[in-house]
């Protein structure tokens, strides 16, 4: 071949590979910025659903993910629903049973393969739904029609009535008639201040400060704060009985606020406390007792520094939005308990700053291995392995995707080099 015909082909397989690449970055980009509240607040119809969406932290569940669908109900349909007068955490359950974990444009609505198919639904993903519950049952209709229904409920009581909004295999929002109902989703749930903090927490190796908290006049204000969203940081049983001869000397009042003191009254996920650094309020804190801390990031590491000593996080016991248990290195000392007293002066430091790091650098290694090696795997948290991490995966396969495919992409212009050489 001429060499003048070489330089146009590079030149043409050069942008290919440019405009491949831009692409996909672009479209990598634009996924997971979705914001299920900001779509649904152009549509005032839709009021409430999104209302009730942002109260059962759904909506944060929405963001995080991709490929999906959200089966909406305008605000006539809603009101039928809330005439349940069902607790949050079952509307919860039944809104989440509104949102499939696939990408259903209103096209691919009515080219259904058979006409009928079951689709995963949120529900049915967060593992509350027994047997096929949790499904829900698309079918094609005579004269276009489509119909929706739980499958664990006989038949087809919902229609599909429009699209809202479509962001092609990212998020879609469809309006359907009438709420999903499914006798598994409404069943009344335990309310998240039933969680058994106490049971949790000693299986998950804080048993010493669960025995502290069971005793304790804080126990109360740990469980009313539940509902409205609650962080514990809970030291290891090493930390808490190096601490013991401290506790022992503190007034009944002071245990109670040291206890509170490893409360925070929000929900705090791990990537919120990674990105935000700054001072921390907790159940302790009251009036000019300021019984704060302030978070403090070191790299992946968590740190939680009192005006007398440094904590970090070691693991996640439990993280179901709105509560959320880590634990913690040592029993963070409040000023107000422990004026001039100096962390040279802890006479037990529970865990050394060494282990801590070298436990967290092995956290860094190893990002999808369990968090917390002290606890069992098939503890109530086996699911730890948050949102936010699942997130972060899948953003690597999207990267991973990209390095694929440019790595093709050269492969094809040197092929083509080859051939035109
Ligand atoms: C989504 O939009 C709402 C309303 O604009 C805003 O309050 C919220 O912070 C946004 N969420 C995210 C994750 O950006
Ligand atoms: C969905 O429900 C309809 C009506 O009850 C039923 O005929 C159909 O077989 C169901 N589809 C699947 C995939 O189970
Ligand atoms: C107990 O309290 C006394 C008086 O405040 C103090 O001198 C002593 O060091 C404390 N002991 C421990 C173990 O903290």
């Amino acid at each position: 071949m001429k060499k003048q015909q070489l330089a146009p082909l590079v030149l043409f397989s050069l942008t290919l590979i440019l405009s491949l690449i831009h692409s996909t970055t672009a479209a990598a980009a634009t996924s997971g910025n979705h914001n299920i509240t900001r779509i649904l607040a152009k549509h005032p119809g839709f009021s409430t659903f999104n209302h009730y969406l942002t109260i059962t932290h759904l909506a944060d569940e929405i963001n995080r993910r991709q490929t999906i669908t959200i089966l909406a109900i305008d605000n006539a349909a809603m009101s039928s629903l809330l005439d349940k007068h069902l607790s949050i955490t079952t509307l919860k359950n039944v809104l989440s049973l509104h949102v499939l974990v696939d990408y259903f444009g209103a096209k691919k609505l009515h080219q259904i393969t058979d006409g009928t198919t079951l689709v995963s639904s949120m529900f049915q993903a967060t593992g509350s739904a027994a047997g096929t519950a949790g499904y829900v049952n698309i079918t094609n209709l005579k004269g276009g029609k489509v119909g929706f229904g739980a499958e664990d409920n006989d038949g087809l009581h919902s229609y599909y009535v429009k699209s809202v909004e479509e962001l092609p295999y990212v998020i879609s929002v469809l309006q359907i008639s009438n709420p999903l109902s499914s006798a598994d989703a409404e069943a009344p749930t335990a309310a998240p201040s039933d969680i058994d903090l106490i049971g949790i927490m000693s299986k998950q190796g804080c048993q010493s400060f669960a025995d502290l908290l069971r005793v304790s006049k804080a126990l109360p204000t740990f469980k009313e704060s539940v509902d409205g969203g609650l962080t514990v940081f809970c030291p290891t049983d090493t930390a808490v009985s190096g601490f013991s001869a401290k506790y022992k000397n503190l007034t009944d009042s002071q245990k109670v606020s040291l206890l509170l003191y490893h409360g925070v009254p929000v929900y705090q996920s791990l990537q919120m406390l990674k990105s935000n650094n700054g001072v921390m309020n907790t159940l302790a804190t009251e009036g000019h007792n300021k019984y704060d801390f302030t978070v403090q990031n070191d790299g992946e590491d968590v740190n939680l520094e009192t005006k007398v000593n440094t904590a970090n996080i070691v693991g996640t016991l439990i993280d179901q939005d709105p509560f959320v248990v880590y634990k913690i290195s040592k029993v963070l000392m409040p000023r107000e308990l422990f004026k001039g007293v100096k962390e040279e002066k802890d006479l037990a430091p529970a865990e050394s700053p060494k282990a801590a790091k070298s436990k967290a650098k092995k956290k860094k290694a190893a990002p999808a291995a369990d968090e917390d090696a002290d606890s069992p795997a098939d503890g109530p948290d086996a699911d730890a392995d948050s949102d936010d991490q699942k997130a972060a995966d899948n953003e690597n396969g999207v990267n991973g995707l990209n390095q694929g495919l440019r790595f093709i992409m050269v492969f094809f212009s040197l092929f083509i080099g080859a051939l035109v050489l």
